[in-house]
C-alpha cells in the first residue's frame, strides 16, 4: 500500500519512470532486431566460410541456383526458425567466435577436411532431433504434389511416411561435399516420425 501511496504522491516520477523505462525498452528491442538481421545474411556467414569450402560446395547447388531463382541460404538450413531456439542457437554460435580468433579450428584445408565430419554430424543430430524442421519451413511433405515427383522419388516419399523416416536420413550432403564415416541414421537412429 505504502508504494502506492509513494508513487501516486511523486506521479510525475513515476510517469517520467514509466516512460523512461518504455523507451529503453523499445530501444534494447530495436537494437535486438538489428542484431539478428545482420548476423542473418548470407554475407555474414560467408565472411567466415568462404575460406571453410562450404561456401564454395554449396554455390551452383539446387539451392544457391534454380531455374525459379528461389533459394535457400546458410541461415536457412543452419538456423532455426522458431524464436526461442533461435536466441539459443545465436548465442551457441558464439563459440564460432573463439573458433576463429583464438584458437582457430577450420583456416586451413588441412584442419576444416579433418573437422568436417564433426561438425556436420552436430548439424545432422540437429536435424534428426527436430525431424529436419529446417527444411520442412521451406519443404512441407503434405503440399508435395507426389503425381509430379519422378518415380523413385515418388517411392521413397510413400516409404518414408510409413516407416517414419526423417528428410536428412536421406538427403544429406545435398549442400556441401558429404563427409566419410557413416550416415545420420546409423548414427542417430529413427527417433522421429514424418507426418
Ligand atoms: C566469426 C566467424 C564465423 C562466422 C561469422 C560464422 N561462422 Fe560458422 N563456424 C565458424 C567456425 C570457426 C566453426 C568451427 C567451430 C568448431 O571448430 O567447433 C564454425 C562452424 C559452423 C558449423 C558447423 C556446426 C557447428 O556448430 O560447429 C555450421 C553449420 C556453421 N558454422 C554455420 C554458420 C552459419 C549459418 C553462419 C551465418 C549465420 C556462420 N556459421 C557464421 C566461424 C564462423
Ligand atoms: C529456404 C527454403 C528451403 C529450405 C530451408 C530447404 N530447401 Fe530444398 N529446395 C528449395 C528450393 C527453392 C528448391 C528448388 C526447387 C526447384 O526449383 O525445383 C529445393 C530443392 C530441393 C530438392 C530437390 C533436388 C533436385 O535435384 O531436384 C531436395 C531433395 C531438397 N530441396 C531437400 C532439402 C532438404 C533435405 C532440406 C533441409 C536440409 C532443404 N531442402 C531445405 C527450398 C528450400
Ligand atoms: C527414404 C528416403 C527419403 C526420405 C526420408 C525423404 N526423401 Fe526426398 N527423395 C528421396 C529420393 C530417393 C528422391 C529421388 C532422387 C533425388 O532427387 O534425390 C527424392 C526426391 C526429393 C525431391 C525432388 C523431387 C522431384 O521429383 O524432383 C524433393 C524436393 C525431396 N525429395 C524432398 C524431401 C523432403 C523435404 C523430405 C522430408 C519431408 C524428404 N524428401 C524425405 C528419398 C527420400
Ligand atoms: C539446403 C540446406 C543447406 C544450405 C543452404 C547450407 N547448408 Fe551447410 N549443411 C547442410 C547440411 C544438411 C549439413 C550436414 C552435412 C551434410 O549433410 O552435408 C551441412 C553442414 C555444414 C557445415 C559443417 C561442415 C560440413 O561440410 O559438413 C558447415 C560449416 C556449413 N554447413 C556451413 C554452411 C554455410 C556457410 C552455408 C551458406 C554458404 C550453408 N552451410 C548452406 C545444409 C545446408
Amino acid at each position: 500500500m505504502s508504494i502506492l501511496k509513494t508513487l501516486r504522491n511523486h506521479w510525475k516520477l513515476t510517469l517520467t519512470g514509466l516512460v523512461a523505462l518504455f523507451v529503453f525498452s523499445v530501444g534494447v528491442g530495436i537494437s535486438g532486431a538489428y542484431v539478428l538481421a545482420a548476423t542473418s545474411t548470407e554475407e555474414f556467414c560467408v565472411s567466415c566460410h568462404e575460406m571453410s569450402y562450404n561456401f564454395a560446395e554449396y554455390k551452383g547447388t539446387i539451392h544457391d541456383k534454380n531455374r525459379t531463382g528461389v533459394r535457400a541460404i546458410c541461415t536457412d538450413c543452419h538456423v532455426p526458425h522458431t524464436p526461442g531456439p533461435l536466441v539459443l542457437a545465436k548465442i551457441k554460435a558464439s563459440k564460432d567466435m573463439y573458433y576463429t580468433y583464438i584458437s582457430p579450428s577450420i583456416d586451413t584445408k588441412e584442419k576444416f577436411e579433418a573437422k568436417r565430419a564433426v561438425m556436420a554430424q552436430r548439424v545432422w543430430k540437429e536435424m534428426m532431433e527436430s525431424d529436419s524442421h529446417q527444411c520442412r519451413s521451406c519443404h512441407r511433405a503434405d503440399k508435395m504434389d507426389v503425381d509430379a515427383q519422378s518415380g523413385v522419388a515418388q517411392k521413397k516419399h510413400a516409404k518414408a511416411k510409413a516407416e517414419g523416416t526423417t528428410c536428412i536420413e536421406c538427403h544429406y550432403g545435398i549442400a556441401h561435399t558429404e563427409p566419410s564415416g557413416p550416415a545420420p541414421s546409423e548414427l542417430f537412429g529413427k527417433k522421429v516420425a514424418v507426418n
